[in-house]
């Protein structure tokens, strides 16, 4: 079966609660628990995790590799500022898909850019939760050209 990791980084175990007029109301287990529904539906395996520290991500990404087909990843601020990131996600040659709840490029400038989104198959931004559900969607369709779906 093919495999998804759903990565959540720092603060967004707070969504619900923080600033819920820039990243909505949904809450972080609402947001797993609906990409977990789609994944039951459409017959692919599906593991989340939230961590608010670096290395640990990194960990995370790093484990990945051999198990896992494609990636959905919100690397919160580190969007911004992880070189160490990005050369993990270099590295590893899994496709991922950079999500943000909120429009990174039209908030402050220090959001604008992305270190990820180079190494990244596609970005969503600025969709809110439904962004998720697009990027599992996004990574569907590529598993199906690579025949990753046939029984
Ligand atoms: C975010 C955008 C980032 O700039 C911010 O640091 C976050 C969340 C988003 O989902 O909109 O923590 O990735």
């Amino acid at each position: 079966m093919a495999k998804i990791l759903v990565l959540h980084g720092p603060n967004l175990n707070l969504l619900g609660t923080r600033e819920p007029d820039v990243y909505g109301r949904t809450t972080l287990p609402q947001i797993n628990r609906d990409l977990s529904l789609l994944a039951d539906r459409f017959g692919v395996e599906l593991e989340s995790y939230q961590s608010n520290h670096e290395g640990e991500l990194i960990d995370r990404l790093q484990a990945a590799v051999g198990n896992t087909d494609g990636i959905i990843f919100n690397p919160a601020a580190y969007t911004h500022t992880s070189i160490a990131i990005r050369d993990c996600l270099s590295a590893i040659q899994i496709p991922t898909i950079e999500v943000h709840l909120s429009n990174i490029h039209a908030r402050e400038e220090f959001r604008h850019r992305s270190m990820i989104a180079p190494v990244a198959m596609g970005q969503i931004s600025g969709l809110g939760a439904l962004g998720y559900t697009l990027a599992f969607h996004a990574l569907l369709e590529d598993f199906a050209k690579r025949g990753l779906l046939s029984e």
